[in-house]
């Protein structure tokens, strides 16, 4: 190799070993901004149901005097990381009609209209955030096999 040859690959490296860094992180950061959207989403839309610490209703388990059932935990002792992501989304955004049928009647809203998709995906993404790595191994297998 002659020495401008040397001088031209080192000038590569260098331009690799700077560059690769922010290529690698520019995800990342975009997680990160979508993981803080849906958290102010939840803080204002989902908060009030299913608890500022996704804890749920109490007794949730157990339907109400009305016959409805409470809101359910988005943490892990809750199963909405039984679903895949298409579920969680197509719930948020739909209601529960479209699973469970016209006449069920819920308390869950269907937020179409009221949360763009964005938003509807970001919500997602903060509540599996929250989730310990069993769960989100689990949910992430879920997904890939487009479980429910
Ligand atoms: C007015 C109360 C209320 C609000 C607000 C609300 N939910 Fe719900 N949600 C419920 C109830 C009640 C259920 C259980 C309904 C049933 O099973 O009949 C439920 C069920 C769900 C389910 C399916 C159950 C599960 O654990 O997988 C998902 C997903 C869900 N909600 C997501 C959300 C998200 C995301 C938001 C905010 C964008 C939200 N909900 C806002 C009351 C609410």
């Amino acid at each position: 190799m002659t020495t401008g040859k040397v001088w031209m690959v080192a000038a590569l490296i260098g331009a690799a070993v700077i560059t690769v860094p922010f290529i690698i992180e520019a995800p990342r950061q975009r997680e990160a901004r979508q993981i803080a959207l849906g958290q102010s989403v939840y803080a204002s839309n989902c908060a009030q149901c299913h608890g500022k610490q996704l804890q749920g209703q109490p007794d949730w388990q157990t339907p109400l005097a009305n016959g409805r059932l409470p809101a359910p935990p988005h943490d892990a002792s809750g199963h909405t990381w039984h679903h895949s992501d298409e579920v969680i989304f197509n719930v948020t955004r739909n209601g529960l009609k479209p699973y469970a049928g016209e006449s069920y009647e819920s308390d869950m809203p269907a937020f179409t209209g009221t949360l763009k998709d964005d938003e509807i995906r970001a919500v997602v993404e903060f509540i599996k955030s929250t989730w310990p790595e069993r769960e989100r191994d689990y949910q992430q297998q879920m997904t890939l096999q487009q479980g429910n």
